[in-house]
């Protein structure tokens, strides 16, 4: 392949702490092997309108520390359409754009692999999701640094269900996936974890929470993804509150306070060593792939293959938010 002079970047999707800081690497990554850097706007939507300014060095100065994205996002149904990748396609040619680097998740790669099914213009993904859902990489960009604002949530949660003996129901997010409740709830000492990758045992519940009540614990928190299939926190609180009367229920859902921030350590050095990644992927003639992290190594995984399998939340932790809360 030609050498690639110029390459565009966007973030697409939900957007989570160390988008900045991924952003700042791929351009400066970029800049230093005399690469032009476009920053296009709003995802997917300024791909199709053209929404494109080219970024300099100092324009990424000083975002590292920075929570969202300062090329916005969006989730584009237009980018779904024929119309829209034709549109799309067609900036990129008078743009002089040879390729792009795409940070988001699961959605962000399915519109990035349609794209270059139909179009001869290589795409590097670089993960970027609070979910940590993504197959391929052990860490997706934001996954921590939401982790560490449950536990800060929680744990002052804690204080007054202590305070009241009272028994909380946190959701957290994750629409397809309980990484974030179950990392968080061994860190909080959460006396048990409702995701979707497990069936709710409501028999289990109850015993448990039954013999906590004997035991007189002073609280419990019970975190719950929002995408768990008993329909949230309120749903299951309403439920036990049926069967067990006496207990003081309440209920908080954590909402947006988990996308936004500064990011943590962590995910500021994963979004540099990816962003440094996906622009050598695309000077080493990659295309269609996720530039993911495994066992602390940098991996390619094509498109395809993230997309279509299913990343399991680790049992052994399971088992030890289990063996922790006898
Ligand atoms: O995909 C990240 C995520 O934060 C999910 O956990 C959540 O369900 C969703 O985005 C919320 O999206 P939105 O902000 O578009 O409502």
């Amino acid at each position: 392949m030609a050498k690639i002079k110029t390459i565009g970047v966007l973030t697409s999707g939900g957007d989570a702490p160390g988008m900045n800081a991924a952003i700042r690497a791929v351009t400066r990554t970029a800049i230093y092997n005399n690469i032009k850097v476009i920053g296009i706007r709003h995802g997917y939507e300024g791909l199709i309108r053209g929404n494109f300014q080219q970024l300099k060095s100092y324009m990424v100065s000083d975002i590292i520390q920075k929570g969202g994205t300062i090329l916005k996002t969006a989730r584009s149904e237009e980018f779904k359409t024929p119309t829209g990748r034709k549109a799309s396609f067609q900036n990129l040619k008078k743009e002089g754009i040879d390729a792009v680097v795409v940070i988001g998740g699961d959605g962000t790669f399915t519109g990035a692999r349609k794209f270059t099914e139909e179009f001869d213009i290589p795409f590097i993904g670089i993960p970027g999701t609070i979910d940590n859902d993504l197959y391929g990489t052990d860490y997706t960009i934001g996954y921590d640094t939401a982790l560490n604002t449950i536990i800060q949530a929680v744990d002052k949660i804690r204080d007054t269900a202590s305070s009241h003996n009272r028994l909380f129901f946190i959701e957290v997010m994750g629409k397809d996936a309980g990484f974030l409740a179950l990392r968080s709830g061994i860190a909080c000492g959460a006396e048990a974890i409702l995701i979707p990758e497990i069936e709710t045992d409501s028999q289990n519940l109850r015993e448990y929470l039954e013999s906590g009540y004997k035991r007189k614990k002073s609280s419990n928190i019970i975190l719950v993804a929002e995408g768990d299939e008993s329909g949230g926190a309120y749903a299951i609180a309403k439920q036990v509150k049926n069967d067990f009367k006496d207990y003081d229920i309440r209920v908080t859902v954590l909402g947006h306070i988990q996308r936004g921030g500064s990011p943590t350590a962590f995910d500021r050095v994963i979004a540099s060593e990816l962003g440094v990644a996906a622009v050598e992927a695309l000077m080493d003639d990659q295309q269609s792939i996720m530039v993911g992290m495994m066992n602390r190594e940098i991996v390619h995984i094509p498109f395809n293959k993230t997309i279509k399998h299913h990343k399991d939340v680790n049992r052994r932790l399971l088992e030890i938010l289990d063996f922790l809360n006898v």
